[in-house]
């Protein structure tokens, strides 16, 4: 097998972003598209609520602007706001093109009619979640799947880890290009050489920096890493958003409890059956989930809670087995039946609003390098993402940066000579333990100390931490062969790094970012904005 290729567009990353983009360039262009694992790896797969649009024609674009403006703490870019939320009936309507299998409205005969069924969840004034039923992302997924199968022009790869990008500036070329990537093949274990006109990063979020998260393994932040290696701006890594409700159950690993529960009316319970939310916020279990999470942290704090409940029970047992069959199957294998009990909850880390700094187009810091998805920052989620912008961030941008592409195809040539991966100097690492260990380490002092509540101390203690694993992690990673585990763990404990010096920035609470020692908002809200050391990090 050779260990070089050469592609017009390289796109690492399958999800919702990375197939939309290879989808609407696949007519002109020979793509390849990359999963670390397989195809399916990413959150996409995983999203339960829907996709936020304007479809209802008592909605409109001016509303669903200001609620994301709201739910975004004064932060979120308005031109950015408006770009997507602007492209969002176009976005849906090319997912139902596509054939993505949307819940329609019921008749009261209990048939189908023509009409999307449209749910609510925070921070949104109307209903316009489009959705298939509790189970979106799979369904949206799997269409585009099988879309992107059918074509010729997409190759799609799986078991293929990025490691880092190949810049025209590293092998001193002048100027600021990106000229492909290095690739694991973990099916012959080789670093192969990616050529490319342009990369695409649409590696999904950072998450799994954190102990407890709603996401899949592969959250690992390897596109905003990478990125920032090769010499691209980062923003806004402070706002992590953690999801106010996951099942806590022993033997759950990650299962979120969908919002659209709250949206259909499910009350958050103390053990006592006491709602707490109205004392927190006028929009109760509706606030944005910043505050949502935040009560629920500060009721388990107070009352010494190992969680809080989820209450849909009231509703009729048919309307709860059919708006949410997966949430009802998946806990009814805990033993829970959300029909007649409660649902035990607590909040976990779950996206990552900052990322790569892009423009309108999707372009980084780097001539031929975009970024999409939940990777990128483009402004649209400013301190807190509202529920269900993301899907239609992916969707938006994944045909805005493709038409970009298109645009400048005459000026971007291939660069077919560039160096093999050298793995002369490194040996196979006969110490793995080193790199489960330093995991475990690194998301438990994230969760204990850069979580929901932050203290300048944490942030510091954190810091310190996170420095030496970092000398620790860069002295393997010199000296042995590159590994999945391995290049998560660096890529992390670098994610890590950028999140912690970007909390300790801001000298204010605002949104996600919640700290002790600055419970006051400032007057003018500012991004962090990160700038990358020239040489390599
Ligand atoms: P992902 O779908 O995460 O895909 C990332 C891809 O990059 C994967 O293929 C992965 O293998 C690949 N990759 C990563 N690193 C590398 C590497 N180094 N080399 C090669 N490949 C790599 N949002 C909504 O709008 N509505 C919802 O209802 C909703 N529900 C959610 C529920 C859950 C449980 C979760 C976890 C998230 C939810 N979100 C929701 C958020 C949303 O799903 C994500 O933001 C979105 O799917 C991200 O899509 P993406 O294409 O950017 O990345
Ligand atoms: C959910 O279904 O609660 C997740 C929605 C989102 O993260 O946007």
């Amino acid at each position: 097998m050779s260990h070089r290729h050469e592609y017009d567009v390289l796109v690492i990353g399958s999800g919702a972003a990375g197939l939309t983009l290879a989808l609407h360039l696949a007519e002109d262009l020979r793509v390849a598209v990359l999963s670390k694992g397989q195809l399916s790896e990413g959150s996409t797969f995983w999203a339960q609520g829907g996709v936020a649009a304007v479809l209802d024609d008592h909605d409109t674009v001016d509303a669903h602007v200001q609620d994301t403006l709201v739910a975004g703490g004064g932060l979120c870019h308005e031109d950015a706001v408006r770009h997507i939320v602007g492209h969002s009936r176009d976005a849906i309507g090319w997912l139902i093109e596509q054939g993505v299998p949307f819940t329609r409205e019921r008749r009261e005969d209990g048939s189908e009619s023509d009409d999307f069924h449209l749910t609510r969840e925070g921070g949104h004034s109307h209903r316009r979640i489009i959705h298939a039923a509790d189970a979106t992302g799979a369904a949206i997924f799997n269409t585009l799947l099988q879309q992107a199968q059918a074509h010729s022009n997409i190759e799609l790869l799986e078991d293929r880890v990025a490691v880092d990008l190949i810049t025209s500036q590293k092998l001193g070329r002048g100027g600021k290009r990106c000229l492909g990537a290095y690739i694991l093949n973990r099916q012959n274990g080789h670093v192969e050489t990616f050529s490319a006109r342009f990369t695409v990063l649409a590696t999904g979020g950072a998450s799994k920096v954190y102990l407890y998260t709603s996401n899949p393994d592969s959250a690992s932040g390897d596109g905003i890493a990478m990125a920032w290696r090769a010499g691209c701006r980062v923003a806004n890594m402070e706002f992590n958003q953690f999801h106010p409700t996951c099942l806590y159950h022993p033997k759950a690993k990650s299962f979120l409890i969908t919002e659209a529960l709250r949206g259909e009316g499910a009350l958050l319970k103390l053990p006592n059956g006491q709602r707490f939310m109205p004392r927190f916020d006028a929009r109760a279990e509706l606030a944005p989930r910043d505050i949502v999470a935040r009560a629920i942290d500060h009721e388990m704090k107070r009352l010494g809670l190992d969680c809080v409940y989820l209450d849909i029970s009231h509703k009729p047992a048919e309307f709860i087995r059919s708006h949410f069959p997966t949430v009802y199957e998946r806990c009814l294998t805990f033993g829970i039946d959300i029909t007649r009990e409660p649902i035990p909850v607590v909040p976990a880390a779950h996206y990552t609003c900052g990322g790569i700094v892009v423009d309108q187009n999707g372009r980084t810091d780097l001539d031929s390098l975009y970024a999409i998805g939940e990777t990128s920052f483009t402004g649209l989620h400013g301190a807190n993402r509202m529920a269900s912008n993301s899907l239609l961030e992916c969707i938006v941008y994944g045909r805005t940066a493709s038409q970009d592409i298109l645009s400048c195809l005459d000026q971007t040539q291939l660069a077919s000579d560039l160096p093999r991966w050298d793995e002369s100097q490194v040996t196979d690492s006969d110490e793995d333990v080193i790199i489960s260990h330093n995991w475990d380490e690194l998301r438990r002092f994230m969760w204990d100390y850069v979580g929901i509540v932050r203290t300048t101390k944490r942030l510091q203690r954190a810091k310190h931490r996170v420095d030496m694993l970092r000398a620790e992690i860069h002295e393997f990673y010199s000296n042995y062969r590159v590994s999945r585990d391995l290049l998560e763990l660096r890529n992390l404990a670098l994610v890590a790094d950028l999140i912690i010096r970007s909390a300790m920035l801001r000298k204010e609470s605002r949104g996600l970012h919640y700290t002790l020692d600055y419970p006051a908002q400032l007057e003018q809200a500012e991004d962090t904005i990160l700038q990358p050391p020239s040489a390599d990090d």
